[in-house]
């Protein structure tokens, strides 16, 4: 299936978005979508963002935000310098991003991460994070998040970071 990769085809998840056939070949990130995705949204635990096709329901990928506190001893030391003696900072969480088997490697995963990278840098207009962060599930999930210049925390290395700053000068 060729993708129109715009921005307009994602949304917050609603109930009319298809979950059931969606399939990135990782069965939790699959269930959370089917069985959890919708009570974090309800719950404002989490806001999950669906990409789809237009006249078509079904979900073809997906990503979660989210806000979260990181310890600023856990930066590199380079970076930790920079920052005021808070012991904590705010970031935003990018708790989950995944593609539907059926169009990988069409660009829909980077095309999703810059999607929550420009809404989160946004949000920050209102309340502010010093970085988006990353869980990756995986080393392949590391490796992906590394080819767009994340870095690892020090002590979590799976933990990967982009600094805010660094994002505001992609959409410069
Ligand atoms: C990881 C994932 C989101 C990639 O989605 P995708 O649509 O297939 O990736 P894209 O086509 O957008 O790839 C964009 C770029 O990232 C690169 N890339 C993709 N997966 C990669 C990986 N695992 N490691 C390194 N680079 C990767 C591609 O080569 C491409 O690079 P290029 O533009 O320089 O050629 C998808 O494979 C997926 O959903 N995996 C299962 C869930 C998961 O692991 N999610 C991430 C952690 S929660």
């Amino acid at each position: 299936m060729a993708l129109s990769l715009v921005p307009e085809h994602v949304a917050p998840l609603e109930k009319a978005h298809d979950r059931k056939s969606f399939d990135c070949g990782n069965e939790e990130l699959n269930r959370y979508l089917r069985e959890q995705a919708r009570q974090d949204a309800a719950k404002r635990v989490a806001a999950p963002f669906v990409f789809t096709q237009p006249g078509r329901p079904a979900v073809l990928g997906f990503y979660t935000l989210s806000s979260s506190i990181i310890p600023v001893a856990e930066l590199p030391p380079v970076l930790m310098k920079q920052l005021p003696r808070y012991g904590q900072l705010s970031v935003t969480l990018l708790g989950r991003l995944a593609v539907d088997r059926s169009v990988s490697g069409q660009g829909l995963g980077e095309f999703l991460l810059v999607d929550a990278l420009r809404r989160s840098l946004e949000a920050v207009q209102q309340i502010a994070a010093m970085a988006v962060i990353v869980e990756a599930k995986d080393q392949r999930a590391e490796s992906f998040y590394r080819h767009f210049d994340f870095r690892p925390f020090q002590q979590t290395p799976l933990r990967l970071f982009l600094p805010m700053g660094q994002i505001a000068k992609l959409f410069a």
